[in-house]
């Protein structure tokens, strides 16, 4: 019997193409309960333990499939040039590929995922919170199912703030001012946050780039705003944060997400920037920081806007693997209400699914989803493109130039801007990807 059920026809008729598209990709037919199957994902290594829990309940429903994850790099940069790498080579390993927000455009151009129009009809899409599931869409068809949401946050130390009297920050002028006034390095850094040459770079960039009233891509028109006084404003606020104000630390600069973190968590930093997993950690039974924390959105200028980078990950079905059905079966219970809660409850992580934000279950083990949910207000995109990875690698290296001191911050804008330009009007096939040296 084929899991996939209900809605007759059409669905049977996408199964059949399912099955053809595997069979002509030389792989098995469609799942049988006979034979053992196994569905296997690469994911960050931090993950598997709140994944095992999901994978465990889902082989508990359907006895016959073992779900196999693969611990993988911690960088989503890392992870992508893997699955990349398998996919060029049309391996089948993959069955399903965990995806972050912005690999869809470059991975369904190049034909390795599987359409899922068909499993997720209107009604089930608006279960997901609207801007989760429209970073799975590409040219107007439906290729990855979000399973948790990230969102760019500013941490504090409220207790801290509070006894100078002073308000959360609004502006990067508050911010810098209540940072110079209650520092004291080393023991204490003002603002900590992700500089290294990595994805997570690009995330802070974009939320102090929005802050200024700037912008990266404008996906519509493909303009490119780097060299704007906006971009070079709010790159210059970073590079100064490190040598001209000094609220962060030198290290800053090697930092991804849980280098900043530790630091906070160590009681060694006044403000933070990151994703809402910190939240639940800083507040676990005998965490120091417990009752000492306010969150708010990233500050800006008075033009600008409080911003905050829209992360998460998803599913993806490889078109290479040999059990689509199974594996859109995993995902359509990933998605499940039952699944969001074995995910998110002991991680941390941000549900995708609109609902979760309301479940008593969820809200009473965290009550800080309510407030996240009003925060979503915030979330900004990174430019939905098929060459992504490439413009994001252009700006990550000159930026980490700047941030570095190697060269100025216009300078570096400039050639970020130029090189974006021309990559945009290049017509490279879009899932190659070339790392820069
Ligand atoms: C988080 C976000 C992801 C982002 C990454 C950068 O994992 O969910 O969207 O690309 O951080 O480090």
């Amino acid at each position: 019997m084929i899991p996939l059920r209900g809605r007759g026809g059409r669905r049977l008729a996408a199964i059949l193409a399912l099955v053809a598209l595997a069979a002509s990709c030389g792989s098995e037919a469609a799942p049988r309960r006979t034979s053992r199957v196994t569905l296997t994902t690469l994911l960050p290594a931090s993950e598997k333990t709140f994944w095992e829990a999901v994978a465990r309940a889902f082989e508990r429903h359907h006895p016959e499939i073992r779900v196999d994850l693969v611990e993988g790099p911690e960088s989503t940069d890392l992870r992508e040039d893997l699955y990349t790498a398998s996919l060029l080579a049309r391996d089948p390993t993959f069955d399903l590929i965990y995806m972050d927000v912005t690999w869809t455009p470059k991975f369904a151009a190049a034909g390795w995922l599987l359409p899922l129009d068909e499993w997720f009809d209107a009604r089930e899409r608006a279960r997901f919170l609207p801007a989760a599931l429209a970073a799975g869409l590409y040219e107007g068809r439906l290729f990855r199912i979000p399973m948790r949401t990230d969102l760019g946050l500013l941490y504090y130390r409220s207790d801290w703030l509070a006894a100078a009297h002073r308000d959360p920050p609004r502006t990067f002028d508050e911010l810098e001012r209540i940072t110079r006034d209650l520092q004291a390095p080393p023991g204490r850094w003002g603002f900590v946050w992700q500089g290294k040459q990595y994805e997570g770079l690009v995330c802070n960039f974009i939320e102090v780039l929005e802050g200024h009233g700037g912008f990266w891509i404008d996906p519509a028109t493909r303009d490119v705003g780097l060299d704007r006084p906006e971009a070079i404003a709010a790159a210059s606020f970073l590079v100064g944060c490190i040598v001209r104000d000094r609220i962060s630390p030198p290290g800053v600069t090697t930092y991804q997400e849980e280098d900043s973190r530790r630091l906070f968590q160590d009681g060694r930093a006044i403000f933070l920037r990151s994703w809402p997993y910190v939240w639940q950690l800083s507040q676990a039974a005998g965490s120091p920081l417990k009752g000492r924390v306010g969150v708010t959105a990233m500050v800006r200028t008075a033009s600008g806007r409080a911003a905050g980078a829209l992360g998460g990950w998803g599913l993806g079905v490889s078109r290479y693997s040999r059990h689509p059905a199974w594996a859109i079966e995993l995902m359509r219970f990933a998605a499940t209400l039952e699944a969001q809660r074995l995910f998110c409850s002991e991680s941390g992580f941000a549900p995708a699914v609109e609902a979760a934000y309301a479940d008593p279950d969820l809200l009473a083990a965290d009550p800080f989803l309510a407030r996240l949910r009003v925060l979503h207000d915030h979330a900004v995109l990174r430019p939905p493109v098929p060459r992504y990875a490439l413009a994001s690698d252009i700006l990550q290296r000159h930026l980490s130039a700047a941030l570095s001191g190697a060269v100025p911050a216009e300078r570096a804008m400039r050639d970020a801007a130029r090189e974006t330009r021309l990559l945009l009007a290049s017509a490279a096939p879009a899932g190659a990807r070339t790392r820069a040296p």
